[in-house]
């Protein structure tokens, strides 16, 4: 069975994380998704509530799988007996991190390999990043992420300005 785990902060979860989720969803068993836990101190959303969110965008998908780990990543990989990382690349400008991460986490941890899913090039400009700033300005999000994440950032900025 091919395990394979697609990690992140998802804060919020974008239609480009949506689509690398689909397509690596296609080509393996099961993919767990896995919010990282420690990732940054100051989220917009909890860890809890981005699982919330990705396990609706995700629930047309029953071979995805949501969960959260803590600590290194090669960690949690070895505990789930995960065959590989998954991540998304958008642009060149990704790639530096991203490769010097893969590399880092196979000295780590030999068996870990990573595979590189590129997102729709109409998704290759989104981060959440953006999202969050556009968010905070009432901006529209809309062609950004599902309509369920744009609910919850608009209603999350509502609860920050009381
Ligand atoms: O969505 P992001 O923020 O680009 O995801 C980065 C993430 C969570 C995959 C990365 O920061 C990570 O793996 N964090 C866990 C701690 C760890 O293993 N760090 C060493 C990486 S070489």
């Amino acid at each position: 069975m091919k395990r394979v785990m697609y990690p992140g902060s998802f804060d919020p979860a974008t239609n480009g994380h949506l689509d690398v989720i689909r397509r690596a969803s296609r080509i393996v068993d099961e993919l767990v998704v896995a919010v990282a836990r420690n990732n940054d101190k100051c989220p917009l959303f909890s860890v809890n509530e981005r699982v919330a969110l990705l396990n609706q965008i995700c629930a047309q998908l029953p071979n995805v799988k949501v969960i959260t780990f803590e600590g290194l990543l090669v960690d949690a990989v070895r505990e789930l007996g995960i065959t590989a990382i998954i991540r998304g690349l958008r642009a060149v400008s990704d790639f530096e991190y991203e490769f010097q991460m893969a590399l880092m986490n196979r000295e780590l941890n030999a068996a870990c390999e990573t595979l590189f899913l590129m997102p729709s090039p109409e998704y290759s400009f989104i981060s959440s990043h953006l999202i969050r700033e556009i968010a905070s300005w009432r901006g529209d999000i809309s062609a950004f992420v599902p309509p369920v994440v744009a609910d919850a950032i608009y209603q999350k900025y509502e609860e920050k300005q009381k």
